[in-house]
């Protein structure tokens, strides 16, 4: 295989999306499929990596040889994330972390009244951004989902969050990306960058994979 090197390291990776409860019986959440975290996960072991894949409530079935933890909230992804990362030499974050959960979690459903209901909701913790700003944190990639100025705002999450790779698609390109098995990737590291794709997720998660390597290598010959 192209990404040997990864043999024996520990990938900490998030997949899905996450959920996150108004009341007993009701979430906010999206439609991230967790084909493209469990693509990386697949690739990362078969390239004789311990993978480790906290995932968010998602269908598709775990590869074999990883070790799966299962989450809903963005607050239980981030503890999970915790526990691992000490062992990490690579994070690599797909999941589709919900920017907000509600700020009051209802003990009873809420109940049908009025025309309009109201919800407020506060921002949940930036899993990458904290992992990256780790005082030894691994080798960390995000993924960025955008609608315009692409490159822009992927060279601006790189630095914002002090990432060493971002991997960005563009959303509005139809067949692409969310709930396809299809994807195409612009990623970006400090000085440089490469297009992936368009491509099957399994083929465009070791390309992916064999660039992290790639450039995990350089970094740490450094
Ligand atoms: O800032 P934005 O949400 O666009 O950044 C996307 C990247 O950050 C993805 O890699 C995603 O997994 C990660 N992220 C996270 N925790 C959040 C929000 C995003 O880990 N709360």
């Amino acid at each position: 295989d192209q990404a040997t090197d990864l043999q024996g390291k520990t990938i900490l990776i998030t997949a899905g999306p996450t959920r996150e409860p108004l009341d007993p019986v009701r979430y906010i959440s999206n439609h991230s499929s967790g084909k493209m975290g469990y693509a990386m996960a697949a690739a990362a072991a078969d390239a004789g990596a311990n993978v480790v894949l906290v995932s968010g409530p998602v269908s598709v079935r775990p590869p074999a040889g990883v070790d799966v933890m299962r989450v809903e909230t963005a607050q239980q992804m981030l503890d999970a994330v915790m526990q691992h990362v000490k062992a990490a030499d690579i994070f690599i974050a797909t999941a589709a972390v919900a920017d907000y959960k509600a700020k009051v979690l209802e003990n009873n459903k809420i109940k049908k009244k009025g025309d309009e209901l109201t919800l407020t909701f506060v921002k949940n913790p930036d899993i990458l951004k904290e992992v990256a700003a780790l005082p030894d944190a691994p080798f960390a990639v995000g993924f960025a989902a955008e609608s315009q100025n692409l490159a822009h705002y992927a060279k601006s999450k790189l630095e914002k969050k002090k990432l060493a790779m971002v991997a960005a698609n563009d959303i509005t390109t139809s067949g692409l990306g969310f709930n396809s098995d299809y994807n195409a990737l612009h990623v970006f590291w400090e000085n440089g960058d490469k297009q992936l794709g368009p491509a099957p997720k399994t083929q465009l998660a070791r390309e992916l994979l064999s660039l992290i390597d790639e450039r995990y290598k350089n970094k740490s010959s450094n």
